[in-house]
């Protein structure tokens, strides 16, 4: 409110209006800066105001489920997490159907092996760890006709592909291709025992 004692007419006119110095009341002006104080607060938010547990611990919690839920070491998997995913029956199944779309015209529906090398015997040309074939499925040997298939799929189909291909081993498909590779010892956890005839 223009105190009009106070009230400084400054000096110059535009078209004749004339206006006075009239600065705000301090006291607004320290609420103006006290906003300012508290922005940084209220944006990052570093100490919890109010409710919840503040930005910062809000992001180390949820990065901590989202670990929780995919477990990964160093950015890969372990043999034992891809051993699991075989015996864990939704992503088995998840992965039938990646391998049904994306694999069987080369490895047969079976696992076989026709374009493909046999998927279901004890000889592995890149490795029978679950890590060996995951690294195979993920980057692919382009030069002998295997799709790098990392850039197709996304992580849970490629999951299920390494986890279907674990199952495969030891179900003595009829015809099947000849070994190719090295025998691996069968992966006790994860390969069931041959089916006998
Ligand atoms: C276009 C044909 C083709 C398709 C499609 C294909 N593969 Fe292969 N795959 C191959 C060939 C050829 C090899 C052998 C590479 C070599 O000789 O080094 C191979 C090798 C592999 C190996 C390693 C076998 C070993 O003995 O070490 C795995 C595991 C595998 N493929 C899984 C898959 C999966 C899973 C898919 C589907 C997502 C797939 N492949 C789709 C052709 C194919």
């Amino acid at each position: 409110m223009a105190d009009k004692d106070n009230d400084k007419l400054l000096d110059h006119a535009y078209d004749g209006i004339q206006e006075f110095d009239n600065p705000l009341p301090t006291w607004w002006k320290w609420i103006f800066y006290a906003t300012i104080v508290f922005v940084p607060l209220y944006y990052w938010d570093p100490l919890g105001i109010g409710e919840g547990p503040g930005k910062e611990q809000a992001y180390e919690q949820s990065m901590a489920a989202f670990n929780a839920a995919h477990p990964k070491t160093g950015g890969t998997y372990s043999d034992d997490q891809l051993i699991a995913f075989a015996k864990d029956p939704a992503k088995v199944e998840a992965g039938k159907v990646v391998f049904t779309s994306y694999c069987a015209a080369c490895h047969r529906p079976d696992g076989g092996g026709m374009i493909g090398p046999n998927l279901t015997d004890d000889f592995w040309i890149h490795g029978g760890k679950p890590t060996e074939m995951l690294k195979v499925i993920v980057e692919g040997v382009l030069a002998k006709g295997m799709p790098n298939w990392g850039k197709v799929l996304k992580p849970d189909q490629i999951e299920g592909a390494v986890a279907y291909v674990q199952t495969l081993h030891g179900t003595n498909p009829a015809n099947p291709k000849a070994p190719e590779g090295a025998k691996y010892p069968p992966d006790s956890a994860a390969a069931p025992a041959p089916a006998a005839k």
